[in-house]
């Protein structure tokens, strides 16, 4: 069934509380005194107890640890799974949050929509049946494969200005072009807001970037967001949210902006947004949620949602939007840009090839209605010289809703007719889901609307250099095949000998026969009851999926020390940076996300061991062995045997992948004794009832060595009610000497009881069944 236009939706769970909201924000600012920016206000009003997290004033951003409460949770499959197999272990009948599933990443493209569409729901038919079962059973909205990428059904569905959401993928910042705050975190924080657990965020210093002038010809606002990757660099948003303002904000579309907030993420922002504009409106309304529209519009004329007058950012960029140009950024990173005009001198300088094999559009950055008629206007210029594209050109549309509406508008005939070919609604070659028929080994250039480029990220091949540019400048690119080609100066020959040259590409924001919603079949109903009946597929031999088990406790009538933890035998000290890469490696063992004994296999290997200087060693002392850190794992946890680390400093650094936490887990690691630990990952730790340590004295990292055996002295005072009580360990070395190190805890009341319970999730099976 399909229905030619967008119908209103029931907009009961994707309306936030404005008025619950900005009476918490009041409470805040009888606390702080001052004015505060759009996204302060926006994350301030989500706070659960303003006291607690704000605790009498002085500095709040880069300090304070915020106590949240998001409003949703969204989830692409392939991090849904552990996050799933996480949530059904805490034994809730339900999500606290509204939810929704979306099968987007393992999608591979080859041949075309259908195809590609059939065989890839075979090749993963169990991660599937998994995924949709666990929605049924949990009222999760399950958006099947097909339906479309996270990112643009988020902002077709259920983004709303002043919402706080959190996605379990690095790109979830794109529904900050509605105007809301939507943040990227791992699994175990979206399994914070599934089972009703706050969830903590050191407050994000905020970054003011102030737009002035209007775009024009090509400059599009992916080109801002290229431009400023440029000047902030992969590194210059780390801890920040990224809050635009000024005059050049409310003339772009709501779906241009959300693919500026959707490249925050690779200048490493936490994420970005706008105010509340009457285009953000237009896009509310034209997908059938005027009842949010409704409601922002009163919430905005209240003042909620944009900065005070006299807030104060931490930086301030100013771009004049008129002196853009279109931006070409890449190869290998994102943030390396170069203007259009000056790429062909670049290339030239590096000494490439000036061919390049491809041309990708679409993806969750790139596939809006308005980007995918100024490429159609493009193709139309083209065609009708007689032009089709000189390399493969292949377009990913970011929904059923932007299939179909190009599919109603002519869009597709138009890219079809030069050339292009249109792939499921998917993730595909953005992931790496792209079996290149072409297959160049060799050093190759692609263009894309993508956001990542790093290497090997599109095909596997890590000589393949990705550039990132807007949809328009790849398209234009398409029909020359060369690197040195500038649609905006340059001409191409046609085979009459004439001279053709492109004018500057005309779309349109918004269809004005409204969105066709397309194959009706791919929307869930909101909201959908919970089926407790329903069973959980997973197969007994499966490779890919494993139901967890609960962690046992390390406390009970097996530990004969009672509160303090059992005698821990050290499993390895690690030297210098050990990331959560480090700790859960990537690439092959994504496959594994959801098997987390297979997934264990990679524990730490490519980490280094201090005694030796070797990677992926670790000494087995018992029987004067040594053999792989998983495998030496594997024979303690054979042993019962439970064990610690010794770690260097910032452990844990890099992502929120709460694999790096669960596995140590898993062979039987109860304590980590670090120089000094990254902050998400030491909650996670303590999610999965670990407990971080951290030395007073850092040099006394030497002083313990594998086999060492080690005894927490005064943890159980800190059960017993005195937080502030000294845990010190008591090392006791393989020829019987022993000595006491300091250590400090960072345990609050409530992660204590998870540390008691065995994890987090225990304890929120006690305490709610
Ligand atoms: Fe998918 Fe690529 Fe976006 S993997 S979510 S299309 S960044």
């Amino acid at each position: 069934a399909t229905i030619s236009s967008q119908a209103e939706k029931d907009c009961r769970s994707i309306t936030p509380p404005y008025e619950k909201l900005q009476k918490k924000l009041e409470e805040v600012r009888a606390i702080l005194n001052r004015p505060l920016t759009l996204a302060e206000k926006m994350l301030y009003s989500h706070v659960i107890d303003p006291n607690k997290s704000f605790s009498g004033g002085g500095t709040i951003r880069g300090e304070a640890y915020l106590q949240l409460n998001p409003q949703r949770v969204a989830m692409q499959d392939a991090s849904a799974q552990m996050a799933l197999l996480q949530f059904m272990s805490a034994g809730l009948d339900r999500c606290a949050v509204p939810t929704s599933i979306h099968c987007d990443h393992l999608i591979q493209a080859l041949e075309g929509a259908d195809a590609d569409l059939n065989r890839s729901i075979i090749t993963n038919q169990e991660v599937f049946d998994f995924l949709e079962s666990a929605a049924r059973k949990y009222g999760i909205e399950f958006w099947r494969p097909g339906s479309g990428i996270i990112h643009q059904i988020v902002l077709e569905n259920y983004a709303a200005p002043g919402m706080l959401m959190l996605g379990t993928d690095s790109h979830t910042p794109n529904a900050g072009g509605l105007g809301m705050l939507a943040i990227g975190v791992g699994g175990a924080d979206a399994v914070d807001a599934m089972t009703g657990t706050s969830w903590e965020l050191k407050a994000p210093n905020i970054i003011g970037i102030k737009l002035i002038g209007e775009l024009n010809g090509w400059a599009t606002t992916k080109d801002l967001i290229l431009h400023l990757a440029g000047k902030l660099t992969v590194r210059g948003g780390t801890g920040s949210i990224l809050e635009y303002f000024g005059s050049g904000v409310s003339s772009q579309s709501c779906t241009g902006l959300a693919t500026i907030a959707n490249m925050g993420a690779e200048v490493g922002a936490t994420t970005s947004t706008f105010p509340y504009s009457a285009n953000m409106r237009a896009y509310l309304q034209a997908t059938g949620r005027s009842a949010v529209a409704a409601a922002a519009d009163q919430a905005a004329s209240q003042g909620f949602l944009r900065a005070d007058e006299g807030a104060e950012y931490d930086d301030v960029v100013e771009i004049n939007l008129s002196e853009l140009e279109p931006t070409i950024n890449g190869p290998f990173t994102p943030d390396l840009a170069t203007p259009l005009s000056k790429f062909k001198g670049f290339v030239e300088k590096q000494g490439w090839n000036d061919t390049f094999s491809a041309a990708l559009i679409g993806s969750c950055t790139n596939s809006s209605y308005e980007d995918m008629t100024r490429v159609a206007d493009l193709a139309k210029q083209a065609g009708d010289a007689g032009l089709t594209s000189k390399v493969p050109f292949l377009c990913t549309p970011g929904s059923e809703q932007i299939r179909a509406t190009m599919e109603r508008d002519q869009i597709t005939p138009k890219l079809e007719s030069v050339g292009a070919l249109v792939l499921a609604n998917a993730c595909g070659p953005c992931i790496g889901q792209w079996k290149r028929t072409d297959n160049p080994s060799e050093e190759n250039a692609i263009l894309t609307s993508f956001n990542r480029n790093f290497k090997s990220r599109n095909d596997g091949n890590n000589k393949t250099m990705n550039f990132l540019a807007s949809p328009t400048v790849v398209t234009a690119m398409a029909f020359s095949g060369k690197l040195s080609f500038n649609p905006q100066t340059d001409s191409l020959t046609l085979p009459s000998g004439k001279l053709f040259k492109f004018t500057p590409p005309n779309g349109k924001d918004l269809p004005s026969a409204g969105f066709t919603l397309g194959d009706l079949s791919y929307y869930p109903p909101p909201m959908p009851d919970p089926q407790p009946e329903v069973e959980i597929v997973v197969k007994e031999d499966s490779q890919r999926l494993e139901l967890l088990k609960p962690f046992s406790s390390h406390f009970g009538p097996h530990n004969s020390r009672g509160l303090e933890l059992p005698a821990l035998k050290v499993l390895l000290r690690v030297r210098g940076k050990c990331t959560t890469d480090h700790i859960s490696a990537a690439g092959p063992w994504l496959k594994y996300k959801g098997h987390l004994t297979n997934i264990s296999e990679n524990l730490l290997i490519t980490a280094t061991n201090d005694e030796s200087g070797e990677m992926n060693v670790a000494f087995d002392k018992d029987t004067n062995s040594q053999g792989t850190v998983p495998e030496v794992a594997k024979r303690f946890k054979s042993r019962q045997q439970p064990w610690s680390l010794i770690v260097d400093e910032n452990y844990g650094e890099g992502s929120a992948r709460e694999h790096a936490a669960l596995q140590p887990r898993f062979y039987g690691c109860a304590m980590i004794l670090a120089r000094s630990f990254a902050r998400i990952h030491e909650t996670n730790l303590k999610k999965q009832g670990v407990l971080p340590l951290w030395f007073v004295e850092k040099s006394d990292y030497l002083k313990i060595s594998s086999g060492d055996v080690l005894e927490t002295v005064g943890l159980a005072d800190v059960f017993d009610g005195k937080p502030d009580a000294q845990v010190s360990v008591r090392v006791i070395k393989a020829d019987g000497t022993a000595f006491e190190i300091a250590t400090k805890h960072t345990m609050s009341a409530d992660q204590l009881k998870w540390l008691r319970a065995g994890s987090a999730l225990n304890h929120i099976r006690s305490t709610r069944n």
